[in-house]
């Protein structure tokens, strides 16, 4: 056959490849997406976070959260802009120290103003999950040794028995703590958050506080909420990473990598059994291991050294590690929610080839029998992304800090057109694109 011919023939395979079929997600997926009380609301003066702004802080540019977005006074806005974008589902938390500003007083005011915001969001038809402790705590409890006490299990059941009694009308799923590795890493080993310690012991003791809190909360609810008809959902929201090795053949390495993911992506639930109704999967992160340095403690590789995909924060964009992270949670038997998923970035394009990637992954989960039930994109709204600031944006809609004005971003829109149509179309696909050489973010 002569070379002249060969370019006819492959423009025809290519025409005849094209599959137009929708990846058709299941009847009844949940849609949605998140924020937190502290990052969204603005004037949170009286939990540790706030005190610690006041006092210097370790966060970017010297920032405060301040009035943040001011969901505080717009909830009604943002939650009209959800709905108005096909969610059928929201994540918020309630700032337990605004319920319980001084110990054993609860504000009375406030109680009344989240069952406001809860009732807002009914009102729309959305599905609520409410998480009760999202990183911050009321400034008593933090003074009186945060979770380092061991009263700490006992308080924090009792703001969420007091919770649970006042909003189980309004709530569908009940999420007791947001991602307590993170916690304890950040404000106890890494030491960048308050409490700002750097003491394994102190750690150790935090995190199992922590679980025995959860068991206790997760009993708590269901002796409040339940009835013959009604069964509460009960859970925690879990930040998830997914790992690779790249020495394959080597014993020390993959020892370290088990140790790893038992310790961040397991634990938690191996001390917590037949507690969890629910497990809410928060991912971001997929981390490579070139070599075990156990000296150095170095032992992930920047990516952006491999010119790979990154956010503007430098957090790799890898759409296949939602998938390792579900098949591997899917041992639990219990429904799956993707309760955060999201980038930080000013570039729009980016975030939406992001969502479809993702959401590509999850359907294949979801294909090979893993029970993903729904997906909150992190966040609704840009705001305070903790110590790195208002510089982080991750939200759907944008947030002008000066007047406070929202405008829908693309991949708003995007989302929204997925939700409603409740499938990824054919021409949602073409935003996969390339995306990786020369669009490293900077920390
Ligand atoms: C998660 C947190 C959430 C937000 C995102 C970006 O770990 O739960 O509050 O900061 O990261």
């Amino acid at each position: 056959m002569s070379s002249h011919k060969q370019p006819s023939t492959i423009r025809k395979t290519v025409k005849q490849g094209h599959d137009h079929k929708p990846l058709l997600f299941p009847k009844q997926f949940l849609w949605g997406a998140a924020g937190s009380a502290h990052q969204v609301e603005g004037w949170n003066e009286h939990n540790d976070w706030w005190i610690w702004e006041q006092k210097g802080g370790n966060i970017a540019r010297g920032e405060v959260s301040g009035r943040s977005a001011d969901e505080y006074h717009r909830f009604p806005e943002d939650f009209d802009f959800a709905k108005a974008l096909g969610h059928n589902a929201h994540r918020l938390s309630i700032e337990w120290s605004r319920i319980e500003p001084y110990q054993g007083q609860w504000n009375e005011k406030e109680v009344e103003h989240y069952r406001k915001v809860l009732r807002a969001l009914k009102d729309r038809g959305l599905k609520v999950f409410l998480t009760l402790h999202h990183f911050t705590n009321p400034e008593w409890f933090a003074e009186a040794g945060g979770w380092e006490q061991k009263e700490s299990v006992q308080l924090f059941v009792r703001f969420v028995q007091f919770v649970a009694k006042e909003y189980k009308g309004l709530v569908d799923f009940w999420i007791t703590i947001n991602e307590p590795v993170v916690y304890v890493t950040q404000g106890y080993l890494a030491g960048v958050w308050p409490p700002q310690k750097k003491s394994f012991i102190r750690a150790h003791r935090a995190f199992f506080h922590m679980i025995a809190a959860h068991k206790k909360a997760y009993r708590a609810i269901h002796a409040v909420v339940d009835t013959k008809s009604h069964q509460a959902k009960v859970g925690i929201a879990q930040n998830t990473i997914s790992l690779y090795s790249y020495r394959k053949h080597s014993l020390v390495d993959y020892v370290f990598l088990q140790l790893v993911d038992w310790f961040w992506n397991h634990s938690f639930f191996s001390f917590s059994k037949k507690c969890h109704d629910f497990i809410g999967i928060n991912y971001y992160f997929h981390y490579r291991l070139q070599k075990a340095h156990i000296r150095s403690y170095k032992f992930f590789i920047d990516i952006r050294q491999e010119r790979r995909d990154a956010s503007d924060i430098g957090w790799e964009v890898y759409p296949p590690g939602i998938l390792d992270v579900l098949l591997d949670f899917s041992s639990y038997r219990l429904p799956l929610y993707i309760t955060e998923n999201g980038i930080a970035t000013d570039n729009d394009h980016r975030r939406q080839r992001y969502i479809v990637g993702y959401l590509k992954e999850i359907y294949h989960a979801i294909r090979s029998g893993v029970p993903v039930k729904g997906y909150l994109y992190w966040s609704l709204i840009d705001n305070f992304e903790w110590e790195k600031g208002f510089a982080s944006r991750f939200g759907l809609i944008a947030v002008d800090y000066k007047t406070l004005k929202r405008t829908v971003k693309q991949s708003g829109y995007l989302l929204a057109e997925i939700a409603k149509g409740n499938a990824i179309t054919h021409d949602h696909l073409r935003f996969l694109g390339h995306g990786s050489e020369g669009e490293q973010g900077s920390t």
